[in-house]
């Protein structure tokens, strides 16, 4: 027996009527095939054993004047049931995905359920809102480690060993390595300005949020808070540009429009001239609000960032020609920045991660912080 029709030399005519008979019968059997049957049946024909595969496995032993034709022949019955499996799967499977569709409809107007929405953290919203203030005049954001080289933290930024300015810092230093190098947790994102000017060339354009640590612990200083640094560093950069862009930044982020801004000198050892910028507020009956009242008697002044033009020691000691390029930097407190827009009255109950306090400061997932919408609430 084999499975020509059970013929050692079948005659012509009978191996083609088989198979013409073979195609008919698979071809309205794959018509009725659900998506199982179709798969059994695509074995059962076309699979390593199956009948087609075994008829060609079988061709050698057809008359030569058979095999030609039954070779053609059965290659186009192979062809046509595959295709006429393929497009039956196609059919039937997009039938399924529809009847699953029209089953599982999801209805997006249902409210979100209330044990999954989680608030953003004021420090995070701040620092998103500042970034958004910042990106929108062109600087990108720009990162650095936590555990920094007492180089990048203190030397580059020309504050020398034993210079009093590093005392104004109360620096967390960990042992000293095997070189004699003891490395700082960093006290501030200064050392972000050195690292990018060591590795990227002017024009530079940055802000740096982030982390830093102070050996501080009162009701107004944690030994962990944030900072946000900017640094630009341009052929003709001025004094202009540095406030241009500070009083546009705390315009914006108080979202006050009239909003008077300071600048006193000041000093610090990166920058020359320094300056210090305050916001103008006003103190009525214990409570304080970011901007003038009608009641000028009121009027005072909160510090809010430190400024300068970048030392040219300082671009030196980074190898930039400070004859051709000169920038200014800027340094703030994301804490304290938060404080007096949200009106947050104790640094401590940032840290607490009380999920009440959380509950009424905190900001909404969704909504994110963009210069065209206004950043406030
Ligand atoms: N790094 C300074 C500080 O922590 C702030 C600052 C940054 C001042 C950049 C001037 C320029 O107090």
């Amino acid at each position: 027996m084999n499975v020509w029709g059970g013929r050692a030399n079948p005659g012509r005519s009978f191996a083609m009527e088989n198979l013409d008979q073979l195609q008919d019968d698979l071809l309205s059997q794959v018509e009725e095939a659900d998506l199982a049957a179709l798969e059994e049946l695509r074995v059962s024909a076309l699979g390593k054993s199956g009948t087609i595969t075994e008829m060609v496995k079988g061709i050698g032993q057809l008359s030569p004047e058979d095999r030609r034709e039954a070779g053609q022949k059965l290659n186009t019955v192979k062809k046509g049931v595959a295709e006429a499996i393929d497009a039956r799967k196609a059919v039937l499977e997009a039938a399924a995905l529809d009847a699953s569709l029209a089953d599982d409809r999801v209805d997006l107007t249902l409210p979100v359920r209330p044990e999954s929405q989680g608030r953003i953290h004021p420090i995070s919203q701040t620092i998103d809102e500042m970034v958004a203030i910042f990106c929108e005049m062109g600087f990108t954001v720009a990162e650095g480690p936590h555990i920094e080289s007492d180089f990048n933290n203190f030397t580059a930024l020309n504050i020398p060993p034993e210079h009093p300015a590093r005392q104004d810092h109360d620096t967390f230093y960990l042992p000293a390595d095997e070189n004699g190098e003891r490395k700082v947790l960093r006290t501030h994102t200064s050392p972000v300005q050195i690292r990018t000017m060591i590795t990227e060339k002017p024009p530079i354009r940055i802000v740096v949020p982030g982390r830093t640590f102070r050996a501080d612990h009162d009701a107004t200083h944690s030994p962990m808070f944030h900072q946000i640094e900017g640094l630009v560093i341009d052929e003709e950069t001025h004094m202009g540009h540095l406030k241009g862009c500070l009083i546009e930044f705390c315009r914006a982020f108080f979202d006050v429009d009239d909003l008077p801004v300071r600048f006193r000198p000041s000093y610090f050892p990166f920058t020359e001239p320094s300056a210090e910028v305050d916001i103008g507020c006003s103190r009525e009956g214990g409570g304080l609000t970011i901007g003038r009242s009608e009641n000028s008697s009121a009027e005072d002044w909160l510090e809010i960032l430190g400024c300068g033009m970048v030392n040219p020691h300082v671009l030196k000691n980074c190898g930039i020609d400070s004859t051709k390029y000169q920038g200014f930097a800027f340094g703030l407190g994301i804490e304290r920045a938060a404080m007096l827009k949200y009106g947050i009255p104790d640094l401590r109950t940032f840290y607490d991660s009380d999920i009440r306090w959380l509950s009424h400061y905190g900001f909404d997932r969704l909504e994110v912080p963009n210069v065209a919408e206004g950043l406030v609430r």
